[in-house]
């Protein structure tokens, strides 16, 4: 994906505003930066000039005062609370609001694994590495973990969620603009917690196809040449994805994508360099040390891998890989195979 897909923007302080929470929390945020900068530099004002005032010198002795002010303490006790209650209760107006979704929303079952983030979208089979929402249309995620604590994070909209394992938690949001924005996870979650990264895609509405008297860098929905379908409406994306992204492509093409969207890449390299996995490269017909024996890598021993990958650990790796047993059918996993074939 092109750099420039993504959106930047924003102020010095946060990101660009990319959903209907954007505003409140802002201002919220700018409150609460404005009043303790004005507390600060009152107080140190008031600290360094008292420090000069009562100092010591010369001919100067201490002044003894019994003085007590009620009116003084009272002040500095109700003035301070009725701030503590303004904050409290403007931040309790946003936590409601981000906890209470509306009725019109648009459910992505999202899963969080080591180190990746799957997508279920309605109307699309299989899960992607990517979220897409149409723009302006209220979403829920619903959220569950396969192994630890995550956390789902999208800066530009405002939210941030904990995913936890054994249990579904949500977040909803309404996106405001069109564009491509990062995500990542923002619970510490092992050793690939940093590449747990992914973006979400907000679809514009009424967007083009591209035609062939249009110029190549026309903004135009073309998913062949951008599968991540940028300036494509969110019902060009659904109903493009699976025929054009990855039914056009030969087998061994179909596995590279998958081996691309599905976060094998963060641990398994393709060039021989040793990762958190052993490398794909020249492993097809190899033969492997593992803790069961030697194992030649065929067909069988690749799919156990991918969907009980602690049956047979390869000599040097630890038991980290996740199994994909429900995220990759037979036919998909045969791709995968094709592309293994292709890694000489
Ligand atoms: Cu998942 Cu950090």
């Amino acid at each position: 994906m092109p750099k420039d897909a993504l959106v930047h923007g924003g102020s010095y302080w946060l990101p660009r505003e990319g959903s209907s929470f954007a505003d409140s929390t802002d201002w919220l945020f700018y409150g609460i930066l404005g009043l303790t900068i004005f507390c600060f530099v009152a107080i140190t004002i008031a600290v360094v000039y008292f420090t000069w005032r009562y100092r010591a010198r010369p001919g100067h002795t201490a002044e003894k005062s019994n003085a007590h002010s009620d009116s003084l303490e009272i002040t500095w006790t109700i003035i301070p609370s009725i701030i503590c209650v303004f904050i409290f209760v403007w931040g309790w107006q946003g936590f409601s609001d981000l906890q209470t979704a509306p009725t019109n929303v648009m459910d992505v079952q999202v899963t969080a694994q080591k180190w990746k983030w799957l997508f279920k979208h309605e109307g699309l089979d299989i899960q992607v590495g990517q979220l897409h929402v149409p723009v302006d249309q209220p979403v829920r995620t619903v959220m569950r973990s396969e192994d630890v604590l995550h956390s789902f994070f999208i800066p530009a909209f405002r939210i941030k969620q904990d995913v936890i394992p054994y249990r579904y938690s949500y977040t909803w949001f309404k996106p405001t603009e069109p564009g491509v924005y990062r995500m990542y996870c923002a619970e510490y979650c092992g050793t690939g917690h940093s590449m747990m990264k992914t973006v979400a895609v907000v679809h514009g509405k009424g967007e083009k196809k591209c035609t062939a008297d249009m110029p190549a860098d026309a903004k135009c929905c073309d998913l062949k040449r951008d599968p991540l379908g940028e300036h494509c409406s969110y019902e060009q994306w659904v109903g493009g994805y699976q025929e054009t992204v990855i039914m056009s492509k030969s087998p061994a093409e179909r596995g590279e994508f998958f081996y691309n969207q599905l976060g094998c890449k963060n641990c398994h390299s393709i060039d021989g360099t040793k990762g958190k996995g052993p490398s794909f490269k020249g492993m097809w017909g190899a033969s492997h040390n593992t803790n069961k024996g030697a194992v030649v890598v065929d067909e069988n021993y690749v799919r156990e891998s991918v969907l009980e990958p602690q049956a047979k650990l390869r000599a040097g790796f630890g038991p980290i890989m996740p199994t994909f047993k429900g995220k990759l059918n037979d036919e998909q996993i045969g791709w995968i195979i094709e592309f293994f074939k292709t890694l000489k």
